[in-house]
């Protein structure tokens, strides 16, 4: 009864926003709000998640709905707020503001990132001149990325694994001592911004590449990383994405690709895109949704290009696609109840990760599969190199914070955030994964 009441009003909230939505003569984003919602009950969640896939629907949901009292953040346009309110007070679901102006906060963010990178302006981007305390646009980092392999091209090499829609070239750079006696070595993928308003997953790549090189041949742990496995950093997997976030305040929390879709809306949510049982859950069908899934899967140039490079190198054993906000280690799967048959080992590596992570500066991350500490979710990149491409030790990372500043995190929490998350990747170092891993594979060949 009381859902029937939700889809009713939402109904009617939908016809709301349907006659608001471009009568606004404001500025894009101006008293815009972001608003945080606890559900204590099944009928307010199930009520929350009617409207993440109400067709044409305009809020964007920054932490969707998921499980009774876990607070949910949304970002409402100004006009659909006295609905929005209204609907919340009617299905008694208590609420406070996080971003009472979306557009002030994106402009403060912007301008203090940008009065930050004038410190180094006009330096050109080479790798013992590089502000890794401020956020940086794609052509710095592919100067930087370019100079850490002309740099350092005893242990870093340079490809293009894909194409974006707009026809860049997605970089990934490979670390790690070629191998003396030509034998592959087990590799580790890491990548970032394939959700391109996550700003802060790039500065902390960025950052791990400065450290894995500089230090490689002086810290032994670093050095006994680089000989015995391959890196691969792709700092930016969403590069015409990334690059439309920069280019202006109401592009900043863009989080899909550029790629034309049928009607008037841009773009596929490439985390949704994967083909791995593709549009079951967490993911829409319209393309004007923020969590659409694109046409088909591996529809879109860079998840396919990605994907198929994943698959044509089995040794990949680790695959780290780092996100935020939220601080969360997340382990397969995001559309299943069900603990995947490598629970144990995937748990144990996230709890050492994340430990390593917390000893830095006390910053806690919660560790659980997606579907128990996040929300049902499919079609990610994370689940389809479990199941398809046989990453065991496959996670989703969101980084900071918890949700002050959601995806707008102050350029000042950098370096904290790159410090806490660089010995979470030397975790892997610990050696006890690769005995497990060689037992599997053992398993699974003789099986
Ligand atoms: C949710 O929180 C309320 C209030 O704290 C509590 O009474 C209720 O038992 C909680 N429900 C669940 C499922 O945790
Ligand atoms: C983005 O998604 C569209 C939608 O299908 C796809 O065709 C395109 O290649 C993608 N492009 C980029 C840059 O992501
Ligand atoms: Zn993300």
């Amino acid at each position: 009864m009381a859902l029937l009441g939700a889809v009713i009003l939402v109904l009617f909230l939908n016809v709301v926003l349907a006659q608001t939505n471009g009568h606004s003569t404001s500025r894009a984003l101006e008293g815009d709000q972001v608003l945080r919602l606890h559900p204590g009950t099944p009928d307010a969640v199930a009520m929350l998640d009617s409207l993440v896939y109400m067709p044409g629907f305009q809020l964007d949901f920054w932490k969707p709905p998921s499980h009774v009292n876990q607070s949910v953040d949304v970002h409402v346009p100004r006009d659909n707020l006295p609905a929005v309110l209204d609907l919340l007070q009617q299905h008694s679901i208590p609420y406070h503001t996080m971003i009472g102006n979306v557009r002030q906060a994106v402009e403060k963010h912007m301008q203090d990132n940008h009065k930050a990178r004038a410190r180094t302006a006009g330096r050109p981007a080479r790798v013992n001149d590089f502000d890794f305390s401020v956020y940086h646009e794609w052509n710095e980092i592919d100067d930087f990325i370019t100079d850490v392999q002309q740099t350092y091209p005893q242990i870093a090499s340079l490809s293009s694994e894909a194409a974006t829609f707009e026809g860049r070239s997605i970089k990934t750079l490979k670390l790690g001592k070629p191998s003396t006696s030509g034998e592959t070595k087990p590799a580790i993928w890491i990548d970032a911004a394939i959700h391109c308003r996550e700003w802060i997953s790039t500065a902390t790549v960025l950052y791990a590449i400065d450290q894995f090189t500089r230090q490689y041949g002086s810290d032994p742990t670093v050095t006994r990383l680089l000989d015995e496995l391959d890196w691969y950093f792709t700092p930016v997997f969403n590069i015409d994405g990334y690059i439309y976030t920069w280019a202006a305040p109401e592009n900043r929390l863009w989080r899909k690709n550029r790629s034309a879709q049928p009607g008037p809306c841009v773009g596929v949510d490439l985390n949704r895109n994967w083909d791995d049982h593709f549009a079951e859950t967490g993911a829409s069908p319209d393309p004007c949704s923020i969590i659409y899934h694109g046409m088909a899967p591996f529809s879109e140039p860079e998840t396919r290009g990605i994907s198929d490079f994943v698959l044509n190198h089995p040794e990949i054993k680790v695959y780290l696609a780092m996100h935020s906000y939220s601080q969360l280690w997340i382990s397969p799967w995001g559309y299943d109840y069900a603990r995947p048959p490598h629970y144990h080992l995937q748990n144990a590596m996230a709890l050492a990760a994340e430990s390593a992570s917390r000893a830095v500066h006390g910053v806690q991350y919660r560790v659980g599969r997606s579907i128990e500490i996040l929300y049902a979710v499919s079609g990610g990149a994370r689940d389809w190199a479990y199941d398809k491409a046989g990453v065991t030790y496959s996670y989703t990372v969101e980084l900071r914070d918890t949700g002050r500043y959601g995806f707008l995190l102050p350029a000042d929490q950098i370096i904290p955030t790159a410090e806490e998350t660089f010995p979470a990747y030397l975790t892997w170092a610990s050696g006890s994964w690769i005995i497990p891993m060689i037992i599997h594979s053992f398993i699974i060949s003789y099986m």
